[in-house]
């Protein structure tokens, strides 16, 4: 699938059918992810795969609208090495960017996706600390739940010319 195509088809899945998503797909997402820009290329990123349902039940208790991991068959939780980013705040950032290339693989991969915001919720924070065993420094942003869609989006635009402010505001 070709980059502008992926784009345009992303959209937020969250119903999955039980089909196992391959070792070698997982890798090729975790790749992705690993090509992101970040500020001095620090790449502080690391990436915590769960596949456990015990422990897909335990966020559903800790984040109140991650429902869908009911259904899916796998989740990265996206995690910050605040001992590695460039200053402070950067990881996000840089977290973020990974978190998009994720997403746009799995899309051209055919896998279903959906961004589930962590980071700044400090509640969602500290219960994903606990549940996963994370270092101090380590800081999820979010979890992304992944499996193949049983659902269809329909494509959408959302170019909007009244966002675009030329040369000045
Ligand atoms: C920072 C962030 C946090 C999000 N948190 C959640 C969430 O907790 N649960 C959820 O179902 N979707 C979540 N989403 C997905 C958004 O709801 C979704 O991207 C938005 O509605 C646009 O739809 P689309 O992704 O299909 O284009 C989040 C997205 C972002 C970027």
């Amino acid at each position: 699938m070709k980059t502008m195509e992926a784009i345009l088809k992303r959209r937020s899945i969250r119903q999955f059918t039980n089909q196992p998503i391959a070792q070698d797909d997982l890798n090729t997402l975790l790749r992705a992810a690993m090509m992101a820009p970040t500020a001095r290329n620090c790449q502080e990123w690391e990436f915590v795969i769960v596949q456990k349902k015990e422990t897909f039940q335990k966020i559903m208790h800790i984040h109140p609208y991650a429902k869908m991991l009911e259904q899916a068959n796998c989740a990265i939780i996206v995690c910050g090495n605040t001992q590695r980013e460039h200053a402070p705040g950067y990881w996000m950032a840089d977290c973020g960017a990974a978190t998009q290339n994720i997403l746009l693989a799995a899309t051209s991969l055919g896998i279903g996706s959906v961004w589930l915001g962590v980071y700044p919720n400090e509640e969602r924070m500290n219960g994903l600390a606990k549940i996963l065993n994370l270092p101090e420094y380590i800081k999820p942003l979010n979890i992304i739940a992944l499996g193949y869609p049983n659902e269809k989006k329909e494509e959408i635009d959302r170019f909007d010319p009244a966002k675009i402010h030329v040369e000045k505001w």
